[in-house]
């Protein structure tokens, strides 16, 4: 009778050490997942989707070599609030502006909408930091 317990009791503790090995380690959450590239993955969206408007529309400069020191940190002209808030991008004005949510006015592209994808890489690289990467 005290052998079968302690075979139970054996059972038992294998199941839930099991039961830990497959929680193992939290999961990173997938905003860390990949390593978003403001050059290779960002700035090439402004190249297809802004910068037809954004040399000057919205005093706004999204071309190449001009994009990140113009929205980094910086203070939106037509909204009260940071256009890229590094880290968060629920704050910032420029991730609102193409998320859909309307909370600054008109939805980027004006006319139009970013894929769930390249509003996620602009979410994810903000979130990140916002590095000039
Ligand atoms: C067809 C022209 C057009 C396109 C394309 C366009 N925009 Fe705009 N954008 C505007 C105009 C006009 C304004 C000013 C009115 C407003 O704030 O909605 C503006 C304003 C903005 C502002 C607010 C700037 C500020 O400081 O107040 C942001 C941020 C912005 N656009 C981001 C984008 C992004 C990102 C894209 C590409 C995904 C984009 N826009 C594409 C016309 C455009």
């Amino acid at each position: 009778m005290k052998k079968q317990l302690s075979v139970i009791l054996f059972i038992l503790l294998m199941i839930l050490q099991s039961c830990s090995k497959d929680v193992g380690p939290v999961e990173p959450d997938s905003d860390s997942n990949n390593q978003v590239s403001f050059k290779n993955d960002v700035q090439p969206i402004f190249n297809n989707h802004c910068i037809s408007c954004h040399p000057s529309s919205g005093d706004l400069d999204l071309r190449e070599g001009h994009s990140y020191n113009e929205i980094v940190g910086v203070s939106a002209s037509g909204y009260s609030g940071t256009l890229v808030v590094p880290g968060n991008a629920e704050a910032s004005v420029l991730y609102k502006k193409i998320d859909g949510s309307g909370a600054f006015g008109s939805n980027m592209p004006l006319g139009g909408s970013l894929s769930a994808n390249q509003i996620k890489i602009i979410r994810d690289w903000i979130n990140q930091g916002a590095k000039n990467n």
